[in-house]
């Protein structure tokens, strides 16, 4: 198969933090591409490189000529852009080459197969703004298919879907007709959409590890890939320690002679640093302690008879219920069923129409919000996880910036950087920091 874009030798790093550094890669025509990796480790960067709308610090990326390529970004666009009815943001990018009177027409055949104005789906006049989140991703996975790309590179386009808008995008992807990328952290999705995944990891030599087949067979190839590499350093280990004996017990060991083994043992012990570090990059975790302010009262939220409609349709009536101390509760729903209302209505954010909520006496009720709102993207790191730059107050101790943010799985060096430049993860994370400093 012919390929449709490559890169070689690629390096990216922002200051002294490098994402990857000779990576090289091929996307065949008609694959099925699915891109995974930690959260930060340069997945939505490497996609704007494919896409050209960033540039690396080294190599190069090819992309065989007269491809339209079309790039979803993880943040949709809609975000800034003023209110307009639905139908009209599916026109602006629609494909160049419809005439005017067949826009329309398409755009509404398109905006119908993605359930737009069909059941439960919203009207197709309905301004953007007022559409739930994922109805916002199905629109924007809607117009990035009018402009009938040949390479389509998605960023994380299942954030927000429930499930039917998984099955949508699925049976989509499944009779496309054009090579795909998509960055995903949804394994049932990965196992289904795609025939390659490659994995951006720096606990790899080149930075990825790719395997063909699915998310299944990808996880086999890299067990695989992992017991080799820890017999590997096991053999490397011991042959270091010989090394180091030897060293230690020949005095002639300085001689002239011995000089080529020495540089050897030298490089043999960096090599097994580098495949040790690489090795222990894969356990890096956030613990994070919600055991909340130990309050005993008994009813934190009492839920009676709430109803709530949005114009005149009903989101939700008659829901009662008491959350307590150490409640977990899960909330599942269509996109666009009133979940986010419903979470706004139990914190007190919006009044219901029917019914009442009852919260106990001094409750802090704290909302990690869906669209990532509250964060000011222009604002630094170092501020947004403590007002004050320096001193975080955590159940009445001082803790300093850069421990608190290394919690949090920052690096020291990322305190300056603005908010907006965060990987979608990272930013999660600063919600999450914030959450647990406010001691809910
Ligand atoms: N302009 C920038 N300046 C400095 N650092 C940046 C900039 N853009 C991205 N980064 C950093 O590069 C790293 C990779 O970001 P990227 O968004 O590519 O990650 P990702 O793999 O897509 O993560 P996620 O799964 O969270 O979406 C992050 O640590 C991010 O903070
Ligand atoms: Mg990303």
């Amino acid at each position: 198969m012919p390929v449709i874009l490559s890169c070689r030798e690629l390096a990216k790093s922002y200051g002294t933090h490098s994402l990857f550094e000779d990576l090289s890669l091929g996307i065949e025509e008609g694959s099925r591409v699915g891109l995974i990796g930690p959260n930060g480790s340069g997945k939505s960067t490497l996609l704007r490189i494919f896409a050209g709308s960033e540039q690396p610090d080294e190599g190069e990326r090819a992309v065989a000529s007269g491809t339209r390529m079309v790039y979803l970004p993880q943040r949709d666009e809609f975000a800034q852009a003023e209110p307009e009815a639905v139908i009209v943001a599916a026109l602006v990018e629609s494909h160049p080459q419809w005439e005017d009177h067949q826009r329309d027409t398409h755009a509404r055949a398109m905006l119908g197969r993605a359930g737009f104005g069909e059941g439960d789906g919203p009207a197709i006049d309905q301004t953007v703004d007022t559409l739930s989140g994922g109805w916002r991703k199905r629109l924007a996975i809607t117009r990035a298919l009018a402009q009938e790309p040949d390479l389509l590179l998605m960023d994380e386009p299942t954030n927000h879907l429930d499930l039917e808008g998984i099955w949508w995008l699925e049976a989509l992807l499944s009779d496309a007709r054009f090579t795909y990328v998509v960055v995903s952290h949804d394994r049932f999705f990965l196992e289904r959409a795609c025939d390659r995944v490659i994995e951006l990891n720096r606990m790899y030599p080149g930075g990825h590890f790719a395997a063909s087949g699915g998310y299944s067979t990808f996880l086999e190839k890299r067990a695989e890939f992992a017991a080799n590499q820890k017999s590997r350093q096991e053999s490397l280990d011991n042959r270091a320690r010989r090394e180091i004996e030897w060293l230690r017990s020949n005095p002639a060991a300085q001689m002239k002679k011995s000089r080529a083994r020495i540089k050897d043992a030298g490089s043999l012990l960096s090599d097994l640093s580098a495949l040790k570090s690489r090795n222990s990059a894969q356990d890096r975790r956030v613990d994070i302690d919600f055991s909340g302010t130990g309050r005993r009262t008994n009813d934190l939220v009492v839920v009676d008879g709430v109803g709530k409609k949005l114009g005149d349709r009903a989101l939700f009536s008659g829901v009662e219920m008491t959350l307590s101390p150490g409640t977990r509760l899960g909330l599942l729903g269509l996109n666009g069923s009133g979940k986010t209302t419903f979470l706004k209505v139990l914190a007190g954010q919006l009044p219901p129409d029917v019914g009442r909520i009852k919260h106990a006496t001094g409750l802090k009720v704290v909302i990690f919000d869906q669209k990532r709102e509250q964060l000011d993207q222009k604002q630094t790191l170092r501020l947004a996880l403590c007002p004050t730059g320096q001193t975080v107050v955590y159940r009445g101790r001082g803790i300093h910036i850069a421990s608190w943010a290394k919690r949090f799985l920052f690096d020291p060096q990322q305190l300056d950087l603005e908010v907006g430049k965060l990987s979608g993860g990272e930013q999660a994370r600063v919600l999450i920091a914030n959450l647990v400093r406010r001691d809910a």
